[in-house]
């Protein structure tokens, strides 16, 4: 494989995709192979989100989304939960500093219902310092689930409704994507999916209708900024070939 300077060099800067989603999976199947506990795995997929958002900055990316916390994932055990939690918040106050300082903005998408109030008020809090960045916009999805967005959507679009704020016809595509979390983050061009799992699992499934695909086998923890610029490179041979096509 070539080291991460060669295959940096051989990106197109001009059709670098807009917006990367990714799906970090495997952290406990890496945690199983590892001879330690999931929380541990998810310790390990923390660095590695590190190293992806230090990429997406020398890419010159606008938006990177991580899956972190999914509205599916209170079915887990209540210690991997509290874990998972802590270290999601613990990451984002020891971080938040160093990521305002290298220009990105932070920001949590997801739904509030379900977290505590104290849990949502050190998340903006931490945030804010962040949102007169002009660098890379790096997504927290956090609560998150597609279908839950939509339904929050649609609750807050028939009360706009009901209030006159506008007509049955006035609804279309861009007003009810006005009325999700992602509203001003562009759609995804390119989704990423680690541990060979081949599923969207209700990550940004409005926004991803027209997005390339792309999956490894490799486990969450075991990625790394090579292989985020081939997804990149495999992404960029994609373009091209679609445009011959024509
Ligand atoms: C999926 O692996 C991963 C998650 C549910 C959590 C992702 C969270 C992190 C990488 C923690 C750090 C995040 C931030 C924002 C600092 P899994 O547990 O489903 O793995 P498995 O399918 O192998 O069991």
């Amino acid at each position: 494989m070539m080291n991460y300077k060669e295959l940096i060099a051989k990106l197109d800067r001009n059709s670098l995709p807009n917006h990367i989603g990714v799906i970090m999976d495997g952290n406990g199947r890496w945690a199983k192979k590892n001879n330690t506990t999931r929380l541990n795995g998810h310790k390990k997929g923390a660095g590695a989100v590190r190293e992806i958002v230090e990429a997406s900055v020398e890419v010159g990316l606008e938006y990177l989304t991580i899956y972190a916390f999914s509205t599916e994932n209170w079915r887990r055990s209540k210690q991997e939960v509290h874990g998972l939690l802590k270290l999601i918040m613990n990451t984002l106050m020891q971080e938040i500093d160093e990521l305002t300082k290298n220009n990105i903005v932070v920001k949590f998408i997801g739904s509030p219902k379900g977290l505590s109030q104290s849990y949502y008020d050190q998340i903006v809090e931490n945030c804010r310092k962040s949102w007169n960045n002009t660098g890379l916009n790096l997504n927290v999805a956090m609560n998150y689930g597609g279908r839950q967005e939509i339904v929050e959507a649609v609750q807050k679009l028939v009360s706009d409704y009901s209030i006159n704020k506008f007509q049955a016809e006035d609804i279309d595509r861009s007003l009810i994507q006005k009325y999700l979390y992602t509203d001003n983050i562009p759609d995804p061009d390119l989704l990423i999916r680690t541990s060979g799992e081949l599923r969207l699992s209700n990550f940004l499934i409005w926004q991803s209708a027209y997005s390339e695909l792309w999956f490894t086998e490799t486990l969450w923890p075991d990625f790394n900024r090579q292989e985020f610029v081939q997804a990149i490179l495999d992404y960029q041979m994609r373009q091209r070939r679609f445009g011959a096509a024509k």
